[in-house]
C-alpha cells in the first residue's frame, strides 16, 4: 500500500515515522514545498521524500493532508482531479470541514482526524470521523492512527471540535500546569532540574494510574487527600481560586474557537 503524506512538518513527519515503523508493508512518501523540512526528515530516517505533491500522490492508496489550515485553499486546488479515484484521503487540518475538502479536490472518500503533538513519540490520542468510508477503508484509517498512538471514532463532525479543545490542545494545558508547578518548586528553593524531575514523574505516574485504575480521577484524588493534611490544603487553595471552573471555561473557549476556525 502506498501512503503519500503531503506536508512533512511536525505532524506529517510524526505520521511518516510511525507508519514506516509499525506498518511494514506500506511504502511511505513525504512531499513538502519546504526543502529544509525534507532534509531534516532525510537526516533522521530513510523515508522517501519528494518536493512535488502531484508526484507524491501518483498511484497512492492513501493521501494524508498535513499542511496548515491557512495553506489549504491553493493546496486543495493543486490536488483537484489528480488524486487516484480509489485513494482514501485523511486530513489532519484543524477546523477544515470534510465538505470543504470533498469539494476542493472532487473526491468522496475523506476522513478527518484530530491527533495531537504526542504523535511525535507514538503516544497520540487521535479522534476521527469518516462518514463516507466503507468498513474496510475505516480499518485502514484506524491502523494508520494506531501507528502513532490510540484512536477513537466519533459520530458527528462537531465532535472533532470538542476533541480539538480536549486532547488536540490538551498537551499544552498539561505542560502549562507542569511549568507552573516547576516554578513553584524553584521558588521554594529546589533546583530546577529536581523540580522538573519531581513534576514530570508525578504527571507520568498519575496518568498511568488513571489509565490502569477502575476508580475515577476524583476517587483517586480523595485517596491521597487526608483530612487536615498537605494535599487538602493545596486543593482548598485551588478550589478557592475556582481552578475547576477556569479549566471548564478554558476548554469551552477552545471549543468555540475551533468552531469559528471551521
Ligand atoms: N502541531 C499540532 O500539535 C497539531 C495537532 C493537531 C492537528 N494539527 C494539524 O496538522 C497540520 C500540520 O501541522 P504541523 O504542526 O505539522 O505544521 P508544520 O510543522 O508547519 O508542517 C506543515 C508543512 O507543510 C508545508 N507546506 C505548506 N504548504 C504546502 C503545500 N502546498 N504543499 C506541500 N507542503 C506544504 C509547510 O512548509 P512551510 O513551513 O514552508 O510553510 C510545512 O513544512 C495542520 O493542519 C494542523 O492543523 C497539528
Amino acid at each position: 500500500m502506498k501512503i503519500a503524506i503531503l506536508g512533512g512538518g511536525n505532524m506529517g513527519g510524526a505520521f511518516a515515522k510511525g507508519i514506516s515503523k509499525q506498518l511494514e508493508k506500506c511504502e511511505v512518501v513525504v512531499s513538502d514545498k519546504n526543502s529544509a523540512k525534507l532534509n531534516e526528515l532525510k537526516k533522521r530516517t530513510n523515508i522517501k521524500t519528494v518536493s512535488n505533491n502531484v508526484e507524491a500522490i501518483k498511484g497512492a492508496n492513501v493521501v494524508i493532508l498535513a499542511v496548515k489550515p491557512q495553506d489549504f485553499e491553493p493546496f486543495l486546488a493543486e490536488l483537484k482531479g489528480k488524486i487516484p479515484a480509489h485513494a482514501i484521503i485523511i486530513s489532519i487540518a484543524a477546523g477544515v470541514k470534510i465538505k470543504t475538502i470533498e469539494k476542493g479536490i472532487s473526491h468522496r472518500c475523506v476522513a478527518r482526524i484530530m491527533p495531537n503533538l504526542l504523535a511525535l513519540i507514538d503516544e497520540s490520542m487521535s479522534a476521527w470521523i469518516a462518514p463516507n468510508l466503507n468498513p474496510k477503508q475505516k480499518e485502514v484509517v484506524k491502523n494508520i492512527l494506531k501507528s502513532v498512538g490510540e484512536e477513537i471514532e466519533m459520530k458527528n463532525e462537531d465532535d472533532i471540535n470538542k476533541v480539538t479543545a480536549m486532547s488536540g490542545s490538551g498537551p499544552a494545558y498539561v505542560w502549562y500546569f507542569m511549568e507552573n508547578m516547576i516554578k513553584a518548586g524553584v521558588k521554594l528553593g529546589l533546583k530546577e532540574e529536581v523540580a522538573r524531575k519531581l513534576t514530570s514523574q508525578t504527571f507520568a505516574g498519575a496518568s498511568e494510574m488513571s489509565l490502569l485504575s477502575a476508580e475515577t480521577e476524583k476517587e483517586l484524588r480523595l485517596r491521597v487527600t487526608s483530612k487536615k493534611g498537605t494535599t487538602e490544603k493545596a486543593i482548598k487553595t485551588l478550589e478557592k481560586g475556582k481552578f475547576g471552573k477556569l479549566i471548564e471555561n478554558a476548554i469551552k473557549n477552545a471549543y468555540n474557537r475551533a468552531k469559528e476556525l471551521g
